[in-house]
């Protein structure tokens, strides 16, 4: 997205990107995106399907004591999201560049980056075949993922993180929607999301132990976790069907600060990292490289430096909102395995405050959405 939008503007760029092409499209990530993240793709060119294959959410369902409590963002907020996978999103924009003559390197990994106080800072590389290169530039923007290298080449900057008790188990399934929207349950036995992906395939989450492993879980184990998190008195139950995909997915907080140093630029997990309950890490992404590319733009094109001074102190602003939303809905939809008493009736306490609450109601579709008035 970011060498799009440098393109745009006039500036060259090379992304050097560690994976395949298709080892990217086949891997599922997130799935939702906000209004904004749907404009920065449709209103600048790239070569998307998000209109025609996405599928626009008014909104979620908050499933706790086996009750459904919808929530409607559009008549909260006036805003949607859209239900558009990461992977996708990546077709896309590999396709836009491919198309404008873009310098995208799959299988290309970095190891080492150097002189990033100076004005030519540098960077080794290997490419497909294992051969190794140099490149020297202006600017390196380290969006190489929360293990990224970029950033463990700098010490002495601040790091905060926290960690979870939990991981999401997360399936692909082929069966047909079990819901319209996306379902966020508190149960008894832990968390469980109901998502989709088409009209055939579904996805869904469960809460489970990081340690977990997936070997242990048959079909059937799977489906009558997952219903017995969504089961209550409405007699809801789930679609099933084959199951084609089950990953652990690890839980983690962290942020970067500041997402500076010298020459080097971090946007998106590199820089911050938070939990998929609140559907934010892509999202935060796109946002980070949205401002990215209007400052680099900005210093290229008419020498101005002060928006590139200014991205880190305004990115992490979104991005601190965006890790208090993503913990906020963690401790409330989550039961820690040694959650006592008090704090899982807590929890429920919360849930019904705030689906009682307009204020509480339009305050989650609010953040849910991405601060569409901000
Ligand atoms: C997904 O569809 O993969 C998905 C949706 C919402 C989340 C996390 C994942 O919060």
């Amino acid at each position: 997205m970011l060498s799009h939008l440098l393109a745009r503007a006039g500036v060259e760029s090379i992304v050097l990107e560690a994976r395949t092409h298709e080892e990217i499209r086949t891997t599922h990530r997130a799935g939702i995106l906000e209004d904004q993240a749907v404009r920065l793709l449709t209103e600048t060119g790239v070569d998307s399907r998000v209109r025609s294959l996405g599928d626009e959410h008014t909104g979620i369902d908050l499933r706790f004591a086996g009750e459904s409590h919808p929530l409607d963002f559009h008549e909260l907020v006036g805003a949607t999201v859209t239900l558009y996978p990461q992977n996708e999103v990546f077709v896309d924009l590999a396709a836009t560049r491919a198309r404008d003559g873009g310098d995208v390197r799959f299988g290309w990994t970095v190891t080492a980056l150097a002189d990033l106080e100076t004005e030519r800072p540098r960077l080794t590389c290997t490419d497909a075949e294992g051969v190794e290169h140099e490149i020297v530039a202006d600017v390196i923007v380290g969006a190489d993922g929360s293990r990224s290298l970029c950033r463990r080449a700098v010490d002495g900057a601040q790091d905060y993180r926290t960690s979870y008790p939990f991981a999401w188990f997360g399936i692909l399934a082929e069966a047909e929607k079990s819901a319209a929207e996306l379902i966020y349950t508190n149960s008894p036995h832990g968390f469980a999301l109901i998502s989709q992906r088409s009209e055939t395939v579904q996805r869904m989450y469960f809460q489970c132990d990081p340690e977990e492993d997936v070997a242990d879980w048959s079909e059937d184990r799977i489906w009558s976790e997952l219903q017995r998190r969504v089961a209550g008195a409405d007699g809801f139950e789930l679609a099933t069907g084959p199951i084609l995909e089950k990953t652990v997915l690890p839980f983690r907080s962290f942020v970067r600060e500041p997402l500076r140093h010298g020459r080097l630029l971090l946007a998106g997990d590199a820089g911050h990292t938070v939990p998929p309950t609140g559907a934010k890490g892509l999202n935060l992404a796109l946002a980070d490289v949205a401002l990215l590319g209007e400052a680099l733009a900005a210093w290229y094109v008419d020498g101005d430096v002060r928006p590139v001074d200014a991205y880190s102190d305004k990115a992490l602003r979104r991005i601190w909102r965006a890790q208090h939303f993503s913990s906020w809905m963690t401790a409330m939809l989550h039961t820690p395995p040694d959650a006592d008493p008090f704090s899982i009736r807590r929890a429920l306490g919360e849930l019904e405050t705030l689906t009682s609450s307009p204020g509480g109601m339009q305050h989650l579709a609010e953040c849910y959405t991405g601060w569409p008035n901000t």
